[in-house]
């Protein structure tokens, strides 16, 4: 695959390409000399147009650690400011050599808009979606893959493990790319994906999100059905920065209805796992202290597994040119 922008025709022999990849990659990282030489030469330019913590800093990590240059592109300090246009700055970043582009934007469709135009000029760069408005985010579901198959099977992460598992994914749905790259992924291994949010962050139109899957997707308005005998719960940031219009209750009326909570988790299966892609609202989507506990949360291990499933796609991408 030339480029990563959607989880929609993923194959389940790329996921487990991309999850055996980064157990791989995983294993690099625990030596005291966590680099390989692999992307030697190549440069990868980290174009974000909208604010990021984890994925700007862990693709630039997973570069580093294959060798590879790396730029990074920040807008507010760029010429955007002056006016240049979007494709302009990435033709900018194509002229210094670049093989592959990382790219975030608020606006869904801009890291395929500059897919399109780097295979119109006829050059072999991969473009990679860093997460693009509301509709994509694939590294994070990949990552979110890798945490959840590990946990199950740590030396052969693959699809299958979650074929059995319910997956509850509770909170802003609608504004969520992670949400939408994770059905996907989650769908696709077979597994009970049930999404809980008020309805006005949960609109019907999900039910027909996902049509041949193997997996099966559940709707719900209330966060009990969804959670329980659950395997795993994704809690989700509200994202006033994206709400228009009141569609929320009050964060604490949401906190009563939704947050998860230890007590919330009771109705779970004895072994919970719960995940969040960050950033987060302590004690809105999440209680504070439910967030900091090892015995459930795998926050932490989300942003660790992000590294080496970053070099998994950066790697693999870089093959493809070849
Ligand atoms: N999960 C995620 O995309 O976080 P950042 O916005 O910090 O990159």
């Amino acid at each position: 695959r030339h480029h990563v922008l959607s989880l929609a025709d993923f194959t389940p022999e790329e996921y487990d390409t991309v999850l055996q990849t980064a157990a791989s990659f995983r294993e690099v990282l625990s030596r005291r000399t966590k680099k390989v030489p692999t992307l030697q030469g190549q440069v990868v330019a980290n174009l974000f147009f909208e604010p990021s913590t984890r994925t700007r800093s862990s693709f630039e990590l997973a570069a580093k650690r294959l060798s590879a240059d790396t730029l990074n592109f920040a807008a507010s300090t760029s010429s955007l400011t002056k006016g240049e246009t979007i494709l302009d700055t990435a033709k900018t970043y194509l002229a210094m050599g670049t093989d592959m582009m990382v790219i975030r934007h608020r606006e869904a469709g801009v890291p395929q808009a500059i897919a399109d135009e780097m295979d119109r000029l006829g050059v072999r760069v991969g473009v990679l979606n860093a997460g693009d408005g509301q509709h994509e985010h694939p590294s994070q579901a990949l990552l979110d893959l890798f945490t959840t198959c590990t946990l199950i099977d740590s030396d052969r992460p693959r699809l299958e493990l979650l074929k059995d598992k319910k997956i509850a994914i509770v909170g802003d749905i609608l504004h969520s790319r992670v949400a939408r790259s994770n059905i996907w992924s989650l769908t696709a291994s077979g597994a009970e994906v049930h999404l809980a949010a008020p309805p006005t962050l949960l609109p019907q139109l999900f039910a027909d999100f996902t049509t041949n899957a193997p997996g099966k997707l559940f709707l719900h308005w209330q966060v009990e059905p969804a959670l329980e005998n659950a395997d795993f719960v994704m809690t989700l940031r509200l994202q006033k920065e994206r709400m228009t219009q009141h569609l929320l209750p009050s964060l604490r009326e949401y906190h009563q209805r939704f947050g998860i909570t230890r007590d919330r988790l009771r109705i779970c299966q004895p072994d919970v796992k719960v995940l969040h892609p960050g950033p987060v609202n302590r004690g809105v989507e999440i209680s504070s202290d439910l967030m900091d506990d090892p015995q459930f949360s795998l926050i932490q291990a989300q942003v660790t597994s992000g590294v080496a499933v970053r070099m998994a796609l950066l790697y693999l991408m870089g093959s493809s040119k070849a």
